[in-house]
C-alpha cells in the first residue's frame, strides 16, 4: 500500500513530508472544550435542519457564532496538531493545483498555501467563503469559491492535491451508492497520479461515528480510479491518502 512517493518513518508519517510531525501529546484538558464546541456545532446545525430554515444550516451556523467549530483558536491544540499532522502526511512535492473541499473557514487552506502554485478553498457555506476571504487576504494565491462538493463543475481545472477534512462526515445520505458517486466525482477532479486525502473523527471504530467513518474511507478505497497508498489511524481520526491512477 505503501509508496516510494509516500514512504513511512516509524511513527507513520511520511519520510518527506510537507512538515514534520509534531512530537507533542496529542491533547491536553483544555482540548475538552474543543470537543464540546463541536459538539455544540453539530447540535446547532441540527436544529437549523429541523427548523426547516431556509439556506443551507452551514450559513446559519457561521452567520450566527463567529468559528463554530473552534478551528482558529490556538489554545485548542488538538486541532492544530492534527492540521501538522496531516501536512506531514503528505508527500513533498511542488503542487500546482490544490482544492480544500469544505475548507470552512480556510484555516488548513491557508497552511496549504505554501506547498502550492494555486490553492482554491471550496465550501457550501456562501458565509464561510466571505469570513475565509477576509481572514486570506495575506495570501494571493488562494482563491475561494462557494460550492456543493456533490455539483458538477465543468469549468474546474484538475488539481494534483485534493483534501477533504471532516466534512464528509456531514453528508445527508451516506449510503454506499451516494458515497462511491461522490469518490467518482473527487477522482475525475484530478490529475493522473494526483493525491487525495480525506480525514474525519474516528474513535478507534468503536463508536456510531467512527463506523460511518470507516464506511467513508472505503468506499474511497475501492474507487476503481483511485489506489490508496496510505493508511493513518491516531487518536481521533482516520486519514486515507489516495493517488489517482497514472495514465
Ligand atoms: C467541520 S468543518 C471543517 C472545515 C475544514 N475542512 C477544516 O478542517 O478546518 C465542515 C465544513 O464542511 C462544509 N460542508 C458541509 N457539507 C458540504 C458540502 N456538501 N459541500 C461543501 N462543503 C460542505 C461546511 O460548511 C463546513 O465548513
Amino acid at each position: 500500500m505503501v509508496s516510494n512517493t509516500n514512504r513511512l518513518t516509524a511513527n507513520g508519517s511520511c519520510v518527506d513530508g510537507l512538515a514534520p510531525a509534531p512530537t507533542n501529546f496529542f491533547m491536553t484538558i483544555r482540548d475538552i472544550a474543543y470537543w464540546m464546541r463541536s459538539a455544540r456545532a453539530d447540535a446547532r446545525l441540527e436544529q437549523f435542519r429541523q427548523e426547516g430554515q431556509a439556506g443551507s444550516p452551514f450559513d446559519h451556523l457561521y452567520s450566527e457564532t463567529h468559528d463554530p467549530f473552534g478551528v482558529e483558536l490556538p489554545q485548542y491544540r488538538y486541532q492544530q496538531r492534527k492540521y501538522a499532522c496531516l501536512l506531514s502526511m503528505l508527500p513533498q512535492r511542488r503542487y500546482r493545483n490544490i482544492l480544500d473541499v469544505g475548507c470552512g473557514l480556510g484555516t488548513f487552506t491557508r497552511k496549504l498555501a505554501p506547498f502550492g502554485e494555486q490553492v482554491l478553498g471550496t465550501d457550501i457555506s456562501g458565509e464561510a467563503i466571505s469570513q475565509a476571504r477576509r481572514l486570506s487576504v495575506r495570501h494571493p494565491n488562494i482563491t475561494y469559491a462557494q460550492r456543493n462538493m456533490f455539483d458538477a463543475s465543468p469549468t474546474e481545472s484538475e488539481f494534483d492535491l485534493i483534501i477533504i477534512a471532516d466534512t464528509l462526515y456531514y453528508m445527508n445520505s451516506r449510503t454506499p451508492v451516494a458515497l462511491k458517486t461522490l469518490a467518482g466525482t473527487i477522482a475525475s477532479k484530478l490529475t493522473p497520479g494526483g493525491l487525495v486525502l480525506i480525514v474525519n473523527h474516528y474513535f478507534f471504530g468503536v463508536d456510531l461515528a467512527s463506523r460511518d467513518t470507516r464506511e467513508i474511507h472505503d468506499a474511497f478505497r475501492w474507487a476503481p480510479s483511485l489506489d490508496c497508498i496510505a493508511e493513518f489511524r491516531r487518536a481521533f481520526f482516520l486519514v486515507t491518502l489516495l493517488q489517482r491512477a497514472a495514465a
